[in-house]
């Protein structure tokens, strides 16, 4: 769905709340030209206690550490950044939405040194159900593992949620639709299995989960943080500091992706090589069913991860 065709109508840019068409930046804006901005993409959940960001806490701490490696100053605390939120919401009436705050080298002049741009900010909210469909929740998707490498945690912070990281993440995901798959899954330069373009990827065999480790060049994703807790206290043995290889994937019981877009995805084929039967496997599922129990507040754990709007 377009943002026009969406019922919402106000953004919170550099300290004030602005109609949704006002929210403009001119062209010579330095994060433009090169990538230079820092993100964040978290959800508010319609819970049984009403709408609550989930573990929005753990998302502004990420946006001010994202920032640190470019130097960017954030003019405001992380307690002005979560009322803005709230109060866009609560503006908009919304119950359920994505939210999007956004840090940015702004206009002044465009040496790739940022010298003297303005760091501006925003945040948007919208509404955005399964980021891969409703039906790949249960169904689970065909990914194809990309011709196009990760970048290397020695060439950019990975673990920084960098707009400019994005074009990587396009060049994959985009190179597998074309391929008819519904995502890519991006092998690091060493070869091993970093992610996919905005997801972390977990496998499972014999019963135990695994997911590669911080130091194979993934974002630290904080759903990522959400599965290995939620599948431990399920029980389940996570090794969450390991090397996957490409073949690991072929051979794996049950793959699936996590991300705030993207929930909890099992993925179903790898390269057209069916994993396990082909189907959400019998862990994805218990792990998938507790995170959405969790998010949707229909059990009482895990109050610290709520902000309620
Ligand atoms: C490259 C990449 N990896 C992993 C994730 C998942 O992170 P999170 O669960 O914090 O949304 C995302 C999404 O933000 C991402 O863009």
């Amino acid at each position: 769905m377009s943002f026009d065709e969406m019922d919402v109508d106000t953004i919170w840019m550099d300290g004030e709340f602005v109609d949704w068409d006002d929210a403009q930046i001119h062209v010579l804006t330095h994060g433009l030209h090169y990538g230079t901005g820092v993100f964040e993409g978290a959800r508010c959940y319609d819970t049984a206690e009403g709408p609550a960001l989930f573990r929005w806490e753990e998302h502004v701490e990420r946006l001010f550490q994202s920032a640190k490696p470019y130097d960017m100053e954030i003019d405001y605390t992380p307690e002005e950044l979560t009322e803005a939120t709230l109060e866009l919401i609560r503006r908009q009436n919304l119950r359920s939405c994505y939210i999007r705050p956004i840090v940015f080298y702004g206009y002044n002049s465009l040496g790739v040194g940022p010298k003297d741009c303005p760091t501006q900010i925003a945040i948007a909210v919208w509404p955005w159900g399964a980021y891969l469909g409703e039906e790949a929740l249960e169904k689970g998707i065909d990914v194809m593992v990309s011709s196009w490498r990760k970048h290397s945690s020695s060439q950019i912070p990975t673990n920084a949620k960098t707009t400019g990281l994005y074009v990587n993440s396009l060049l994959a995901g985009e190179e597998a639709r074309r391929n008819g798959y519904a995502e890519a899954i991006v092998l690091n330069k060493e070869g091993n299995v970093a992610e996919g373009p905005g997801e972390n990827i977990f496998l499972v065999r014999d019963g135990e989960v695994y997911t590669p480790g911080l130091s194979e060049s993934i974002l630290d994703g904080i759903t990522r943080n959400t599965a290995i807790t939620l599948a431990r206290e399920l029980g389940y043995t996570v090794h969450d500091n390991v090397s996957i290889s490409r073949g690991e994937l072929n051979t794996a019981d049950e793959l699936f992706f996590t991300g705030s877009a993207a929930e909890v995805t099992p993925i179903r084929k790898v390269d057209n090589v069916v994993i396990g039967d082909g189907s959400r496997g019998p862990i994805t599922e218990s792990i998938q069913s507790r995170f959405f129990e969790v998010v949707e507040r229909e059990v009482d754990t895990h109050e610290e991860w709520f902000t309620y709007v």
